[in-house]
């Protein structure tokens, strides 16, 4: 299970190499939830179609965004265009677009149709062991605290970047890492790399690593890893968090 989706980029790779049986993906976001809803349950093979065929000038762009709310595939279709033209693939309120990206190329820098269809497909092909909820991560989770056959990945909007990069991003995170700890299941949640969130984490008895990672922009920074047992994790690769005291500031992705 996988209560803040997103792109849901871990429980694809662990439904597509088999980790797992299914995944349930769960994700508050109207826009991201639309490409869910058409890819797992509606016609993913008409979004293909779309982003195959749209000629993408702004006069398009405009009309595609305009005819968002007509339903739940023309919302998934304007939300993968946004995802690609605007600034960072950000959907939050605000964001702005690619101006003149890479190779000049502008709001054309980041659109690779094949590469989008192909992936879609892919998902498409393994949607009989993909479930997707609209709703509150945290009120899924817990709802399924007693159910030890799930294994949970948290990957909530981050103390400090949350609130410029998604439309929905205030978190009560003393809760969310509550229900971490109460979970039968098992479970890993990333976070930025917070001092508060250090502080949360230790106080619900649970364990928390430093790992390194690069952001889009391809500076190094540490997040942390928490859960109530990370010992499987390779020492080479992560670094225990020893004291809050010693926890580095926070900075903003
Ligand atoms: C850090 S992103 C997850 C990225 C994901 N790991 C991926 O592979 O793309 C957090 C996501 O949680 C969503 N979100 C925010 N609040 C939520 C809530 N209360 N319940 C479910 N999803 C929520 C945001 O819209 C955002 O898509």
């Amino acid at each position: 299970m996988e209560p803040f989706a997103g792109g849901a980029i871990i429980s694809l790779t662990a439904v597509a190499e088999n980790y797992v049986d299914k995944s349930i993906l769960i994700e508050l976001d109207e826009d991201v939830a639309s490409v869910w809803q058409t890819i797992i349950y509606d016609d993913a093979n008409w979004l293909i179609h779309k982003i195959l065929n749209v000629n993408l000038t702004q006069e398009c762009v405009a009309e595609i965004i305009h005819n968002k709310t007509s339903g739940t595939r023309e919302r998934a279709f304007a939300t993968i265009i946004e995802n690609r033209i605007n600034r960072g693939g950000i959907l939050a309120p605000g964001a702005g677009r690619v101006k003149n990206g890479e190779n000049g190329r502008g709001m054309l820098s980041r659109w690779y149709p094949e590469t989008l269809a192909r992936r879609i497909q892919a998902i498409s092909e393994m949607r009989n062991r993909l479930e997707f909820i609209q709703d509150d991560g945290i009120k899924i989770m817990e709802n399924h605290l007693n159910a030890a056959n799930i294994v949970f990945f948290t990957d909530p909007p981050y103390t400090q970047a949350g609130r410029r990069l998604y439309r929905h991003s205030q978190i009560d995170h003393h809760k969310l890492l509550s229900l971490t700890s109460q979970l039968k299941g098992e479970s890993l949640v990333t976070y930025d790399n917070s001092r508060e969130i250090v502080h949360i984490a230790l106080e619900n008895d649970l364990q928390v690593c430093w790992v390194p990672m690069k952001t889009t922009h391809h500076a190094q920074k540490l997040e942390l890893l928490i859960g109530r047992n990370l010992e499987w994790l390779n020492p080479a690769e992560t670094a225990p968090v020893p004291y809050v005291e010693a926890a580095p500031q926070t900075s903003s992705n």
